[in-house]
């Protein structure tokens, strides 16, 4: 089913400045895709858009096969419900347990009263516990979300990410505010999620060695235009200055 954009466009006033303008992209269940391009080029837009956070813009946007640009109320939650979203500042709950943020992720499986009463289901907890020992924090549990290292706490959230069972994670630099080092450790938990779980991954990065290494398809916008499209191999210099639309001697 995977995601179609067919012309999608996204200004946010009234048409003086795209966000994003004309893109036309296929996107396969399964793929690992990284996303590049300079601030304000349209990355985040784009994946706001994929799971709807965004207003929809004009064109046509398919998720999963819904049409993303008319959904609204329950099918809107049902969709977003299937699309995992990684955020750059982790986005937990400080003061919750690691077991807590990651429970969060259970929330559109359960009545609402099990949420806010904290009543999880048994099988949930269960869930929980086994997606963070696979993100690599066993026994880590209890712990506070603030006492944990930022590299822990992206691993938090790629777990509440994971419990949703999704079928695509949107990941916005998820790695920006880590050391490049902890920065692998997330794309390693997410390549290895794309592969086991067949999982379809977009994931905006904003270091280019990266984006080469992990994904097998990179996209990059530039003013909110597609400007590439292909195998990391096919990144040539030319096209590199396009995107980044800077003179030889800086890159
Ligand atoms: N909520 C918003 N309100 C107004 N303008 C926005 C909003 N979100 C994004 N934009 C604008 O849209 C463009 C693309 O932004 P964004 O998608 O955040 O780029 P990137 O993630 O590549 O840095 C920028 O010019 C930005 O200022
Ligand atoms: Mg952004």
């Amino acid at each position: 089913m995977g995601i179609k954009a067919y012309n999608l466009s996204k200004s946010f006033d009234e048409g003086k400045t795209f966000a994003l303008k004309n893109v036309n992209i296929e996107i396969s269940q399964g793929e690992f895709i990284a996303v590049i391009g300079l601030s304000g080029a349209g990355k985040t837009t784009f994946l706001r858009a994929i799971n709807g956070t965004n207003s929809p813009g004009t064109g046509t946007l398919e998720v999963l096969g819904q049409n993303v640009t008319t959904l609204s109320g329950k099918s809107l939650v049902s969709l977003r419900k299937q699309v995992g979203f990684i955020f750059q500042q982790f986005n937990l709950v400080k003061s919750l347990s690691a077991l807590q943020n990651v429970l969060v992720g259970r929330t559109a499986y359960s009545p609402l009263w099990r949420s806010v009463t904290g009543c999880y289901y048994a099988s949930d907890v269960t869930l929980a516990k086994k997606t963070l020992d696979s993100v690599g924090l066993r026994g880590r549990y209890d712990e506070k979300a603030r006492n944990l290292s930022g590299g822990q706490q992206q691993r938090v959230a790629i777990a509440r990410a994971l419990v949703q069972e999704p079928k695509i994670i949107l990941a916005d630099e998820p790695m920006a505010s880590l050391d490049p080092k902890l920065a692998e450790v997330v794309l390693d938990i997410l390549a290895a999620v794309n592969q086991q779980k067949n999982i379809t991954i977009l994931v905006n990065i904003h270091v280019l060695e990266l984006a080469r290494k992990y994904a097998k398809r990179i996209i990059a916008f530039r003013k909110g235009e597609l400007v590439f499209d292909g195998k990391p191999e096919s990144l040539t210099q030319a096209i590199l200055e396009e995107i980044y639309d800077v003179d030889k001697a800086t890159l």
